[in-house]
């Protein structure tokens, strides 16, 4: 059970409120979801809004479904984009707290097509924002938490942090999607007094991340002896925070976080790419060796270690170079801390993809696609 003290943030009992997660069967989100039932004495409603696109997965959430479904636990399938739907959720569940996760979120897809991005991470938070506005007219014992990422403040040269304060400067489509929806939350508390929170966290990592991430991807591409693709010189830098201690973060911010702010959440671990793949293949060797990995075994492959399969490939058009978060805000204010190292928790999420191999076949062939179909088509 969570040591967080009651809510101090204005919204009362959220321990038992109504509560609107979108976006809650992607990564964080279903992270996020699983951390609020098991970890902080939740009793009351939440539902998990998403749209299910190819990084949803419900069956990121079938232990939760199982213990709390049709409970504590319900889940609509919608679009953020779809007003009428949105609303109607809103008014089904009485909702009184919203924590808006869903976007596209993969900078390498929004290179090759930017317009989803646009659609999902600004038209969409713009339909969240107003159907809470309409909902909630005044109301101020509300609150609609935005979640976002520190890829708006642009790329650092070698030295120097990202503070709340720090001018944005988004440089990939993706980036700039966030940075548009950072400031349409900020613009609906400023101008209608929306009672919003945002904060502003570096990459996440740990199970349930969809493999087309570079840790995901780098830990199944050496498993199946295939090649693990570094962009450019490898020596790009990125903060790198377990993905519950993100959603502790979150959760404090909805206790006692205060409207209007911005909270950074970081891991205040920077690492290189290379220094993060090598990582990967040392862990890897040492709970699945490749003398007993059949996988490399039965094939033709002649690799002697992970590290052989290290390919450098062309780089990212526009890579940001080094991102880095002073999180000193949070931390001094709501008491938050991160509970993961980097070895730690890369060896539980190492061992978690070990463990879950069904998981990621299914994700990757289509048998996820047929499973939704089945199991949840007739109920959205
Ligand atoms: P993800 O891609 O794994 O999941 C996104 C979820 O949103 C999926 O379940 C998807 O089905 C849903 N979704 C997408 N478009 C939708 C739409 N139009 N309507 C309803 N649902 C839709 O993403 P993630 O990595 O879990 O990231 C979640 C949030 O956290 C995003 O807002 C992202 O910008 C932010 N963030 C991510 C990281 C990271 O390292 N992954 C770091 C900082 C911030
Ligand atoms: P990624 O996981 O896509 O997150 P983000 O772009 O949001 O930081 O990438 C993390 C870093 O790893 C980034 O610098 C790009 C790099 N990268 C590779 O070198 N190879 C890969 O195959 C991928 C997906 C990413």
């Amino acid at each position: 059970m969570s040591s967080i003290k009651k809510s101090e943030s204005g919204v009362p009992n959220i321990e038992s409120t109504n509560i609107l997660v979108t976006g809650g069967a992607g990564f964080i989100g279903s992270n996020f979801i699983r951390y609020v039932f098991e970890k902080t004495g939740f009793t009351g409603t939440l539902v998990n809004y998403d749209k299910l696109t190819y990084a949803g997965n419900l069956m990121n959430l079938v232990d939760i479904d199982g213990k709390f479904g049709n409970k504590n636990y319900f889940f609509e399938r919608g679009d953020i984009n779809d007003y009428g739907n949105v609303k109607r959720v809103f008014s089904k569940y009485d909702i009184t707290l919203v924590v808006h996760f869903a976007a596209e979120s993969h900078v390498d897809r929004s290179i090759f097509g930017p317009k989803e991005f646009i659609e999902t991470n600004v038209n969409g938070t713009f339909t969240m924002l107003e159907a809470s506005r309409q909902h909630w007219a005044s109301r101020q014992d509300v609150r609609f938490h935005h979640i976002s990422t520190d890829e708006v403040y642009g790329s650092l040269g070698e030295s120097g942090y990202f503070f709340e304060t720090t001018p944005y400067d988004p440089r990939s489509p993706y980036s700039a999607s966030k940075a548009a929806s950072d400031h349409l939350a900020r613009a609906y508390f400023h101008t209608y007094g929306l009672p919003i929170t945002v904060s502003n966290c570096s990459n996440n990592y740990g199970p349930y991340h969809f493999p087309e991430k570079l840790i995901p991807l780098v830990i199944l591409n050496a498993v199946e002896g295939k090649p693990l693709p570094v962009y450019g010189d490898g020596k790009n830098v990125r903060d790198w925070l377990y993905v519950e201690d993100h959603c502790e973060a979150v959760w404090q911010i909805l206790m006692k976080g205060r409207t209007g702010e911005t909270y950074n959440i970081g891991g205040e671990c920077e690492k290189q790419n290379i220094d993060v793949v090598n990582s990967i293949c040392e862990i890897l060797e040492q709970l699945h060796p490749l003398k007993d990995n059949k996988e490399i075994k039965n094939s033709k492959l002649k690799t002697q270690n992970y590290k052989e399969l290290i390919t450098f490939v062309g780089d990212r058009p526009g890579h940001d170079r080094r991102y880095a978060i002073n999180c000193d805000k949070i931390k001094n204010e709501l008491g938050w801390k991160r509970q993961h190292g980097f070895e730690d928790g890369l060896r539980r999420t190492i061992a978690w993809y070990l463990d879950n191999r069904a998981w990621v076949s299914n994700i990757r062939s289509g048998e996820y696609a047929k499973w939704i179909e089945k199991n949840y088509t007739s109920r959205a």
